[in-house]
Parts: C-alpha cells; sequence; structure tokens
C-alpha cells in the first residue's frame, strides 16, 4: 500500500468533437483535451487514521469519504484510491476546478484521473492512471468506454477506439471552438442505456447509424490534419443529426446548435452522452465570427466558452 498521497495532481476535462456514444460500439471517438480541468491538493492530517476530506467548492462538493457513503464521488474516490493501494484515511483533498461539473466536458474522468494520480505520481505510466481511474469511473457510468479517462490522463487530440491504445492526431494549427453548456442536467448511464434500448430493438436501422458516426470521425481525421474547416463544420452537422436520430439530443440542443449554424458557425454538434449539457461549434473564419458566436448565446443567458483546442 501506498501511504502516501503526493502533494498536487492535475487532469485534463475533454471535449468530444466526434464519435459519442458510437465509441461504445467499437467506432472511433476524436476528443480533445481541455487543460485546467482540476487541481487537487493533498494535505496529511494530524491524525492518520482520520476520514479522508474532499472539498471541490467550484462543483458543490464537501465530503467525508466514508466507506459507508452512498454518495457517488464518494465511492468513485475510494474505488479509485482502493484500486492504487493507495491510502483509505488521514488527508484533506481539495480540488480547484476550472471547468463545470456533470456537463459532458469529462468532470468526473478529470477526478478519477487526478485522484489515481495523487497515489501514482506525476510520473506515473499514462495506462497505469488510466485504469485506475476506470475503477472510479465505472462508479459514476456503469461502463464506460474510456474515452474520457484516456484524455484526461493523456491530454492533447487523440483518436480512440475501444480495447486498444489511443493515437494522437495532427492537427493544422490550433482549432478556435465555442462551447456552451444547456445547463439541463443529464445522466449518461441512462443515456448510454437509452442507446442500447434502441439499438436491441433496431439493431438493422441503428448499427447503419453507429457506422456513419464513425465514418463522421474518419472523414474529421483529414479533416483536422488539413485544417479543413468548412468540411469538419459540415462533418459536425452530420455527426449531430445522426445522435438525434440516436434519441440522445434534445429541444434545448437543437435550437442551440441552430443558433449556432443561423449566426455564421460552421459547424455545431451535442458533445458528450447529450440529453443537456454541452454543444461545441466551430466558428467561422472571419476574426470577428467568434465574437458573433459569443454575443448570440450570451443575449440568450448562456455563458459561452471560447477555446482553442491545440495541436
Ligand atoms: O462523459 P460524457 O457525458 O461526456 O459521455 C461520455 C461519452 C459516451 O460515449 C456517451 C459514453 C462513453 O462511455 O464513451
Amino acid at each position: 500500500m501506498a501511504l502516501s498521497l503526493h502533494p498536487r495532481a492535475e487532469a485534463c476535462g475533454k471535449v468530444i468533437l466526434f464519435g459519442e456514444h458510437a465509441v461504445v460500439y467499437g467506432q472511433p471517438a476524436i476528443a480533445a483535451a481541455l487543460p485546467g480541468a482540476l487541481l487537487l491538493t493533498a494535505t496529511a492530517l494530524a491524525d492518520p487514521a482520520a476520514t479522508m476530506m474532499l472539498k471541490i467548492p467550484a462543483w458543490d462538493l464537501d465530503l467525508s469519504l466514508t466507506a459507508d457513503s452512498e454518495h457517488p464521488v464518494v465511492r468513485a474516490v475510494l474505488e479509485t484510491l482502493g484500486y492504487c493501494d493507495g491510502p483509505l484515511h488521514g488527508y484533506a483533498i481539495v480540488g480547484d476546478a476550472g471547468l463545470p461539473a456533470g456537463a459532458g466536458l469529462g468532470s468526473s474522468a478529470a477526478l478519477c484521473v487526478a485522484v489515481a494520480r495523487l497515489v501514482l505520481g506525476p510520473d506515473a505510466d499514462a495506462e497505469a492512471v488510466v485504469e485506475a481511474s476506470l475503477a472510479g469511473e465505472r462508479v459514476f457510468h456503469g461502463a464506460p468506454s474510456g474515452v474520457d479517462s484516456q484524455v484526461a490522463a493523456r491530454g492533447g487530440l487523440l483518436r480512440f477506439v475501444r480495447g486498444s491504445e489511443p493515437e494522437s492526431l495532427p492537427l493544422g494549427g490550433p482549432l478556435p471552438v465555442v462551447i456552451v453548456d444547456s445547463k439541463q442536467d443529464r445522466s449518461t448511464g441512462a443515456l448510454v442505456s437509452a442507446v442500447r434500448a434502441r439499438h436491441d430493438r433496431f439493431t438493422m436501422v441503428v448499427r447503419p447509424i453507429l457506422d456513419a458516426i464513425g465514418q463522421c470521425g474518419l472523414n474529421a481525421t483529414h479533416a483536422l490534419a488539413d485544417r479543413d474547416l468548412p468540411r469538419l463544420g459540415e462533418l459536425m452537422n452530420i455527426n449531430h443529426g445522426l445522435l438525434k436520430s440516436l434519441g440522445v439530443s434534445s429541444p434545448i440542443l437543437d435550437e442551440m446548435c441552430s443558433t449556432a449554424l443561423r449566426v455564421g458557425a460552421l459547424g455545431a454538434k451535442l458533445t458528450g452522452a447529450g440529453g443537456g449539457g454541452c454543444i461545441v461549434a466551430i466558428p467561422g473564419p472571419e476574426p470577428t465570427d467568434r465574437d458573433t458566436l459569443l454575443t448570440a448565446f450570451r443575449e440568450d443567458g448562456f455563458h459561452p466558452l471560447a477555446l482553442d483546442i491545440q495541436p
């Protein structure tokens, strides 16, 4: 057993550009890291047998990590610590979060990856960190594909196929995106189960939709490398339509994508499990296009994030 925790650990969030849900069925997903999602600081308590504490003010979390707790965050953190043979008592862990929780931007994977790194250390092998974090992610999401954990641990722009080592993708320059949180709650596990139910009822209909989502990702790989933003945007629009046909969009997400396209975005889609959470949009090519997009969402009462995905 590791007797101590490292003093600090970080993890990225993620934005899935292509392939959510289809990735569960073996299709490729393309996801980019969002740096600065979570920084954890661990401080040893005077009594090594004292109950472990976890506080992440930005996520409204102030928890005692007791073994009999039903709280999913407590269970996930204890599962992750236990998987790496880390200490289960005697520390206060405080988190500084730069992204919202529960919005499909990888907050739960960031938490589990950062907790694993508190035990395994900053130089730990990424695969070992991912494996440990998945013990916690399973508490939140049942049987996650692993895409969130891979991006949270490795950073960068990744192509991920379930069960294979992720591949870093070339990006022909920083990629400007706008991410907008619908503020609608949703459960990734429930949405993944709903897609499973539709798949099982209409297998011959749903399979080609999942395959087509995979093809969007394959085409997008070239568009990203060539910095062909109109092509990338068109593929995002197609991917959103396919996700809608799987039943994971919602009126508000569709409305937000329409708003983005109406004010000149090259493409827009839901990102993550859907049902609520965020959309991601690619602004037009002019320097003012991103501002136009941001203004439109602010006028509708949203708090859009402007980010550059880095090569
Ligand atoms: O964690 P979320 O809500 O961004 O969704 C994860 C992506 C899914 O493909 C829907 C599920 C998975 O395990 O890959």
